[in-house]
């Protein structure tokens, strides 16, 4: 059974002290449960990761980095390796954000090295794939998918344990208060679970976790969990208030307690 995840995206927003609050409320709800009903991971810039583990320790809420890079130790001014992470308790890291793929011109070639690097050090990566506007309108959506796909899965082993992460996020709904339809969305998550069953077999293609991101809010986000392969999702905007992501959580625990 595939735990619905609700994992938010802060980009580069909110200053520390914003940081420390959204988090110590978020910690005080999670505190209620001994085990929370969904994977809740807030991913924060960098330099928050080390105070949002600890203020989030004593809960059951995951800290995740935006993004992490291709090598593990030396001369790489600005850059945070996978080893670096996973010392300070960091259990989770986007990779291929489209914002990376689009201002710092990362490629498919890089984010497959990344991937390798989160699995060798115990990270589990949150690989993001999605199609632009123009694609998605000359029809190309799920070509644009699966050739993502192959290229950053091309010689990555996946054993039947693997915690991995897939988030579908169309680019054209990023930001755009764009969102795509639950049956759109649905589409291409079938897509991206076929590929795996094809490429693997069917007992990875079950046990991975295919979020949806772009202009998630909280009146949409039970829409999309309704979708039999929409797993959760990846929260840019909304997920920067507490009250929108308090909102999403208890609309992820509500379904997961109904029995998705
Ligand atoms: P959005 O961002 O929810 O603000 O559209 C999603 C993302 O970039 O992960």
């Amino acid at each position: 059974m595939r735990r619905i995840v609700v994992a938010g995206n802060w980009k580069m927003f909110k200053t520390f002290q914003e940081m420390v609050s959204f988090c110590c409320k978020l910690a005080g709800y999670a505190s209620e449960f001994e085990e929370l009903p969904v994977t809740s991971i807030i991913c924060p810039p960098f330099p928050y990761l080390h105070t949002s583990v600890e203020i989030f320790s004593a809960t059951d809420v995951h800290i995740g980095s935006q993004d992490v890079s291709m090598h593990d130790f030396g001369a790489y001014t600005g850059e945070v390796s996978a080893p670096m992470l996973i010392s300070m308790g960091i259990e989770y890291s986007l990779v291929g954000h489209s914002e990376r793929r689009q201002y710092h011109q990362e490629t498919d070639i890089e984010i497959n090295l990344k991937v390798k690097i989160l699995q060798s050090t115990g990270v589990v990566p949150i690989v993001c794939v999605g199609e632009k506007e123009q694609q998605r309108d000359e029809g190309k959506t799920d070509e644009v998918v699966t050739s993502q796909l192959e290229t950053i899965f091309a010689d990555i082993d996946i054993a039947a344990d693997t915690n991995l992460i897939i988030a579908y996020e169309p680019v054209w709904a990023i930001g755009t208060g764009k969102t795509a339809t639950p049956e759109m969305a649905q589409d291409v998550h079938k897509l991206i679970r076929d590929w795996l069953e094809i490429r693997y077999n069917k007992t990875i293609a079950e046990r991975v976790s295919i979020l949806y991101g772009g202009s998630i809010k909280p009146d949409n986000f039970a829409a999309l969990l309704a979708q039999p392969d929409i797993d959760g999702g990846l929260i840019g905007g909304a997920s920067l208030d507490i009250d929108n992501y308090l909102n999403l959580l208890q609309t992820g625990i509500k379904i997961a307690q109904e029995g998705k």
